[in-house]
């Protein structure tokens, strides 16, 4: 299966002309590999960035999305923005839960609700999870632990008719945060080992079947050209949800191929 790479550019670039620059590099590598590739930029820029994509259209197989969501599709919420609105840029993804939002405040309950309304508005929902450095301290298993309480909490009561729709929608992105923005990555084989253990919770939590689900798990945290196939080379790694190095274009195109080049 194509490995799935997602560009998490955060509160960047400074300008809007910036942010069109990266987008068409990013393009440009993404339609001449025909990779997966999904752009999440500052949602300044969805409405121009959604324009440009669309130019693009039938030609390459990559995707817009929001760094984050409301669970309210409109009202008295300063400084919120739903699903619906999201979509109407082209928007089809939706990051929830990423830890520096959650280090702002964003608990498990307000994770829950946003992956619930995010489905149910019709967006493919990237829902991050990953222990501190304080968890990891005490060993892989206590990770482990950490990555299911907080699966177990942001995937709560999940109503049936969105259940079904998740196996279409939801990807899980692992992103442990001591490895995020710090150069320091995990070792690949201890990210392989939390994707399968990430896809049997899933199957436990959300009462799958197991022959109808093998959702996808992403690695996140200071990956770059150099070191992203020592992760999706594993089959249970199913792409890279990527920060710094997304913002470098001949970097983020050297991604792009060695990824695609991948055997
Ligand atoms: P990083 O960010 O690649 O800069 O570590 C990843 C992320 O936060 O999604």
């Amino acid at each position: 299966m194509k490995k799935l790479l997602v560009a998490n550019w955060k509160e960047n670039p400074e300008t809007e002309r910036e942010a069109l620059a990266l987008f068409d590099a990013t393009m440009r590598a993404t339609i001449m590999k025909k990779a997966d590739v999904v752009v999440c930029p500052p949602f300044v820029y969805l409405e121009e960035i959604g324009k440009r994509a669309k130019r693009f259209r039938g030609k390459y197989v990559s995707s817009i999305g929001a760094q984050d969501v409301f669970w309210e599709e409109g009202g008295p919420y300063t400084g919120e923005v739903g699903p619906r609105m999201l979509k109407q840029f082209g928007a089809r993804y939706a990051i929830v839960g990423h830890s520096e939002r959650r280090w702002l405040g964003e608990t498990d309950a307000m994770v829950n609700h946003k992956v619930k309304r995010a489905l149910m508005g019709g967006l493919k929902v990237i829902l991050c999870v990953g222990e501190s450095a304080l968890v990891r301290r005490r060993g892989l298993s206590a990770a482990k632990q950490f990555v299911l309480s907080q699966l177990k909490k942001d995937l709560k009561d999940i109503p049936i008719p969105i259940r079904r729709k998740l196996i279409a929608n939801l990807l899980i992105a692992y992103e442990p945060i001591w490895a995020i923005g710090t150069g320091r990555n995990d070792p690949p084989e201890d990210s392989r080992k939390m994707a399968i253990f990430i896809k049997r919770s899933l199957i436990r939590i959300l009462h799958l079947s197991k022959s109808a689900c093998n959702l996808p798990v992403l690695y996140g945290g200071s990956v770059n050209s150099r070191d992203v196939l020592d992760y999706v080379q594993y089959e249970e790694i199913d792409g890279a949800l990527v920060g710094g190095a997304s913002l470098k274009p001949s970097e983020f195109k050297n991604m792009i191929t060695v990824v695609s080049d991948q055997k």
